[in-house]
């Protein structure tokens, strides 16, 4: 048994190779590494002790994939990660957004309908529910459309999913995801953003190295106790994992329905002002911020409601925002020590 994680250089990605290895679970990764490096694939290794196969392909060509499952019938299970995820890149460009995220995702759907692969996870976002009118948001809550073509790549990413489901043998998991952030304890991987990071942790991180000269708040004008956004941070490895269980729930034939939606996360909003603090306090690191105007298309507050995820797939994020921002900062200095 062998399990495809398309993506798998990436940020949650490598993580999930990781946890998958641990249990004794053979992995083979595709990824373009238009967004990641491959030495992380000896990263791997050397936390695991096993390499994982790799493959250089991408996805979004339509024979180049059908000729790779071609070649792996002993693949039963498939994580997919690959996708671009910067939300202002795909205001600039959509079809490029598009393009990748839709295509790449209907060529690996065909690819397993082709080679009778049933289990496939996908690596969505709470982007789908926008500003929820209820705190903390259940799976129940309704979609809103999508502020950005990223996010509008992911509900119908979703929908290509469960149409496919409906016509075949397929089964799914869709993982929306809340805010991952940290690193490996071994800071060996973690998040390498290209550029000026736009999320909120590499920017401290780097700000923190020197790499970055300030962090801009966006706002603190909005409607919670210290003014500053709230949102539902989730240490990465947590997140890894919970695909480990949702893959098994999958191969052990525990689905309630073919389809099935998870919110990952722990369930705690944390404010931008509470997460500097924590990191702060976690590595004695003085950082250098200033409050600035909001970011457009920012939501207010949004947090999980995980008791389905808790229930269903009998697992729990257990990592604190302080170990999420502690591991954040020693992979950073990793990537900085020479
Ligand atoms: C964003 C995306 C989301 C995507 C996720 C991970 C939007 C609306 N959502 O989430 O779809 O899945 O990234 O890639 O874009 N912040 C600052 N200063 C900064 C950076 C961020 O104050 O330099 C604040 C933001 O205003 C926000 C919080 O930190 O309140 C978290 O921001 P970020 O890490 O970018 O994640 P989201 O915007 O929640």
């Amino acid at each position: 048994m062998r399990i495809l994680v398309t993506g798998g250089t990436g940020y949650i990605g490598s993580h999930t190779v990781v946890e998958l290895q641990q249990k004794g679970i053979e992995v083979i990764i595709v990824d373009n590494l238009s967004n990641s490096n491959i030495t992380v694939v000896e990263a791997i290794e050397s936390i695991s002790g096993f390499r994982p196969e790799f493959e250089k392909l991408d996805l979004s060509d339509a024979q180049l994939t059908a000729d790779f499952f071609k070649r792996h019938a002993e693949i039963n299970s498939v994580i997919h990660f690959a996708a671009s995820k910067a939300v202002g890149e795909s205001v600039e460009k959509p079809l490029m957004y598009y393009h990748n995220n839709l295509v790449s995702l209907i060529n690996v759907l065909k690819g397993m309908n082709e080679n009778h692969i049933h289990n496939f996870v996908f690596s969505s976002s709470c982007t789908v529910y926008g500003q929820p009118e209820e705190l903390p948001v259940t799976e129940k809550a309704p979609i809103q459309i999508a502020e950005s073509p990223y996010g509008n790549t992911k509900q119908i990413s979703e929908e290509i999913i469960s149409d496919t489901i409906k016509a075949s043998d397929l089964k799914g998991i869709a993982l929306r995801y809340f805010n991952p952030i940290g690193a490996h304890s071994s800071a060996k991987i973690g998040e390498l953003p290209l550029g000026i990071p736009n999320n909120l942790m590499p920017f401290i991180t780097q700000t923190a190295i020197g790499k970055r000269e300030c962090l801009s708040v966006f706002g603190d004008d909005y409607d919670t106790p210290d003014g500053t956004a709230i949102r539902d941070y989730i240490h990465v490895v947590d997140l890894a994992k919970a695909h480990v269980v949702a893959v098994e729930r999958m191969i052990n034939n525990k689905m309630k329905l073919n389809m099935e939606y998870f919110n990952l996360g722990t369930g705690k909003g944390s404010s931008v002002m509470e997460v500097i603090n924590s990191f702060e306090k976690t590595t004695a690191e003085k950082l250098n911020y200033k409050i600035v105007g909001r970011r457009t298309g920012d939501i207010l507050k949004v947090w999980a409601d995980t008791s389905f995820a808790n229930i269903e797939l009998g697992w729990k994020a257990e990592k604190t925002l302080d170990e999420m921002t502690l591991s954040a900062w020693k992979w950073e200095q990793n990537l900085n020590k020479d």
